[in-house]
């Protein structure tokens, strides 16, 4: 029986999060050919069965190898009070409109906290079979090999991303005025319908910036150490270090990160 309060190797956890992302990953494209079904959580806010699956599998794959810890994943719900210090953030498939319509944009999420603090980050597309990697001080990886983020110098040459939140109809603060801002200033924008993929491009220099707000943690918790690993700048809108329970994120390769700042600024003070 382990000890609560153990530290793990840190690769045994990275094993464990590389396996169960692909067995989840693996039941998304299985769900994918034969079909699902979808619930509403609001108008625009889907929830499959394929969801569900995903995060069952996840959730019992990891626990089995370490019953102590505990888990915040999106369709599960709040947290069990344990003592323990590993907390597993998991969203079990980022991208869910994306998947519902058969668009092959969309992964399997998995980050862990170590005393509240992000420090493993494994996020798998399995449309492209696609394995983003990394533990703290260890660099960032996709399928095994080190990846940086880009060194676009100017916004202006800059190849960004974004997303909308579910609750853009009802919400102020639904992106639309940073939006139409970037694109006046950015060399293109991109809305991909997957934050977590979102961190990992940015952590492979295919995207130079992301910014987005009302994201949960499972959207950041893996993306957030992958992107940092690889070299990138992560923070909320006025600069200060990021937290994934914040709502909001700039993730940059830090030569454009103040020229977003600014344009973010612009639109807050409006
Ligand atoms: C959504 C995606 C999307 C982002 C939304 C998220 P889901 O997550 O990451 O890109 O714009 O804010 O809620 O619902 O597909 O897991
Ligand atoms: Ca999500
Ligand atoms: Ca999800």
């Amino acid at each position: 029986m382990p000890i609560p309060h153990e530290s793990v190797p840190a690769q045994s956890l990275l094993d464990a999060a590389v396996a169960a992302s692909q067995k989840a990953g693996a039941i998304l494209l299985k769900y994918a050919e034969a079909g699902f079904h979808i619930d509403y959580k609001n108008p625009i806010n889907l929830v499959t069965d394929a969801d569900r699956a995903a995060e069952q599998c996840v959730i019992d794959y990891i626990q089995t190898r370490f019953p102590t810890h505990r888990f915040l994943a999106e369709e599960r719900g709040p947290v069990e009070e344990t003592p323990s210090p590993y907390l597993w953030i998991i969203d079990p498939l980022d991208g869910t409109t994306n998947f519902a319509h058969g668009y092959p944009a969309y992964c399997v999420s998995i980050g862990l906290e170590y005393k509240s603090r992000c420090i493993l980050g494994v996020i798998y597309d399995p449309s492209r079979n696609e394995l983003f990697t990394a533990i703290e001080n260890g660099g960032a990886q996709l399928n095994s090999r080190s990846i940086h983020v880009s060194n676009t110098i100017t916004l202006d040459r800059s190849l960004l991303v974004t997303g909308f939140a579910y609750d853009i109809r009802e919400s102020p603060r639904n992106n639309l005025d940073h939006f139409s801002k970037f694109a006046l200033k950015a060399q293109g924008i991109r809305r991909t319908g997957s934050a977590a993929l979102d961190l990992c491009y940015v952590a492979a220099g295919r995207f130079d910036g992301f910014w987005e707000v009302r994201l949960h943690p499972w959207d950041m918790a893996a993306g957030s150490v992958i992107a940092r690993e690889a070299g990138g700048q992560l923070t909320d809108f006025r600069g200060r270090d990021l937290t994934i329970y914040g709502q909001e994120l700039v993730a940059s390769n830090g030569h454009i990160h103040s020229a977003m700042l600014e344009v973010l600024a612009l639109e807050e003070s409006r």
